[in-house]
């Protein structure tokens, strides 16, 4: 049996300063986004901007229904409105941040599975990385591609795979 190990690099910093004025940018966006989310069942509100190749910012929430799984995340809602809005211009870079309860959360907040997903159909799309900021009031973790999140992944290959 051969043995293949996964490794993701994550960096972390305290220091907004560490980053570039762009991606605190979409750092702040990240939260102001979240402020528009509509969570009154979970009080977790989520937001999250992303910049696509030509600079233009482009927002989303979570927005929850009280049929619980016609809700959407907020990194799903930001890439569909991209994707809708600007179908010719990849996403390369998107900030994601919540508050709890009204209050920001502490240490960053990583994408659910399914957003991960669609992180990963997307840069597939495009061809191109989507660098992640993942965003604590305290502490933001980067994390170079949204592929490094969901190692394995299924996608477009894996319909047009023959092998059984
Ligand atoms: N949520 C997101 O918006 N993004 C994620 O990646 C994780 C979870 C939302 C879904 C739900 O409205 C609330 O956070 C609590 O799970």
């Amino acid at each position: 049996m051969k043995k293949i190990s996964i490794t993701t690099s994550i960096s972390e910093t305290t220091n907004l300063h560490d980053l570039e004025i762009e991606d605190r940018e979409i750092i702040s966006r990240a939260l102001t986004a979240a402020m528009a989310s509509w969570s009154p069942y979970s009080g977790f509100s989520v937001g999250a901007a992303l910049r696509l190749a030509n600079g233009v910012i482009v927002t989303g929430a979570n927005v929850e229904n009280a049929a619980f799984p016609s809700g959407i995340c907020a990194e799903h809602t930001a890439l569909s409105s991209a994707a809708s809005n600007y179908p010719e211009i990849a996403p390369v870079a998107m900030a994601i941040t919540a508050l709890n309860k009204g209050k920001q959360v502490l240490a960053p907040v990583a994408p659910c599975g399914k957003c991960r997903q669609v992180i990963a159909e997307t840069e597939n799309r495009y061809k191109k990385d989507i660098k992640l900021f993942l965003a604590g009031k305290n502490r933001i973790t980067i994390i170079e591609r949204g592929s490094d999140l969901l190692p394995l992944v299924f996608s477009q290959k894996d319909l047009n795979s023959s092998d059984q």
